[in-house]
């Protein structure tokens, strides 16, 4: 590449955003005055959690109810967190409020990069997308969108994540020092009108000269990712102990997986199948042919399933809690759990 190639990239961009910038609610439009740096706040802890089209409604709504980080600083815990139901993931909701006192009592934003790092809940992204946009402040912003719109225009071999510092020393060299905020902007309506993840539109791009990918023929093979590695796969038994047409149900430690919910007796999970360790009672258990697959988020669970029913009598000395196979669904049983009793039922004809 030509050493303007930077500044043609920067200008040929800025070019595209004038023309094509989307009108979004917390934006001012290209070239105007830098907005309102708590709409801008607002609209990035948002736009993290949720595409532009979902985020726009709830925008509206906390600008109408809260139209100042004063005004926000002052809402209660619980009206707040009612208002950001839906978007999910409420320990940002709780850094938005405990954010917006901390901008309340400093009396207003932070107006640098670092400073806006102080805050909490602002991470790297956060605080320099502000910084840009709002303080029109030279940042590097990456966020999804401009981090696949780098690995193209520079072909980075590299896989993700290894790719990020890659990816962030080529936006630097591209980011220029007017225009950040409509440089970051228009990076980022780039990457979701035009060099999108399937069929990038190419033909349209005002980067195309510039576009390594382009040129080597397959943009859409970048960014490179990592082949996942496999999860993990553990092996584990569940017992369906039975007595008049009750079930025995226990509560699982409340520390670790599913800490506190109720549940079928298991034994210990572990990288070979356990077999009939740790039942909830002696009885005669017989294993059925069909074990239950589950995948968590960290690995892959396979269980056995056991099974004894004991007389009436029987079960006094047992812990846990007797509950009627009728009423299995009125548990609250975690989904493995689910499974394996509807496995149960199924093979057992229980019910
Ligand atoms: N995604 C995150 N921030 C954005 C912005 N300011 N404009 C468009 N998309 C975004």
């Amino acid at each position: 590449m030509p050493d303007n190639a930077p500044r043609a990239i920067a200008s040929a961009l800025l070019t595209w955003y004038d023309r094509n910038a989307r009108d979004l609610p917390w934006r001012a439009r290209p070239g105007a005055n830098a907005p309102d740096p708590y709409r801008v706040w607002l609209s990035e802890v948002m736009l993290q959690q949720t595409q532009v089209a979902s985020a726009a409604p709830y925008f509206a709504k906390f600008t109408a109810r809260w139209p100042s980080v004063e005004a926000l600083a002052a809402a209660e815990d619980a009206d707040l967190m009612a208002a950001w139901a839906g978007l999910g993931y409420y320990a940002r909701a709780r850094n938005l409020l405990a954010c917006a006192r901390e901008v309340a009592r400093r009396g207003a934003f932070p107006d640098t990069e670092a400073g806006l790092r102080e805050l909490p809940g602002v991470g790297g992204y956060t605080a320099a997308a502000i910084a840009a946009i709002a303080f029109g402040r030279r940042a590097v912003v990456v966020d999804a969108n401009v981090e696949r719109v780098v690995a193209r225009l520079f072909a980075v071999e590299v896989p993700l994540p290894a790719a990020r510092p890659v990816i962030y020393a080529h936006t630097d060299s591209i980011t220029p020092d007017a225009r950040a905020g409509d440089f970051a902007q228009a990076m980022m309506d780039l990457g979701s009108a035009i060099c999108t993840a399937r069929n990038p539109k190419c033909l349209l791009c005002p980067l195309r000269e510039a576009c390594a990918g382009f040129a080597g023929g397959t943009p859409d093979r970048f960014p490179i990712k990592a082949a996942k590695t496999p999860k993990p796969q553990r092996h584990g038994t569940m017992f369906w102990l039975e007595r008049d047409r009750q079930v025995l149900l226990v509560r699982r430690p409340d520390k670790g997986l599913l800490g506190g919910m109720r549940a079928l007796p298991t034994g210990p999970w572990t990288d070979s199948p356990p077999g009939l360790a740790d039942p909830p009672a002696e009885a005669a258990w017989q294993m059925l042919d069909e074990t239950v697959a589950h995948g968590f988020t960290h690995f892959n669970l396979d269980v056995a399933l056991a099974a004894a029913t004991i007389p009436s009598h029987a079960g006094a000395a047992v812990e846990g809690e007797w509950w009627p196979i009728a009423d299995l669904e009125s548990a609250g049983l975690p989904t493995v759990f689910a499974k394996a009793a509807r496995t149960f039922r199924r093979v057992l004809c229980a019910v």
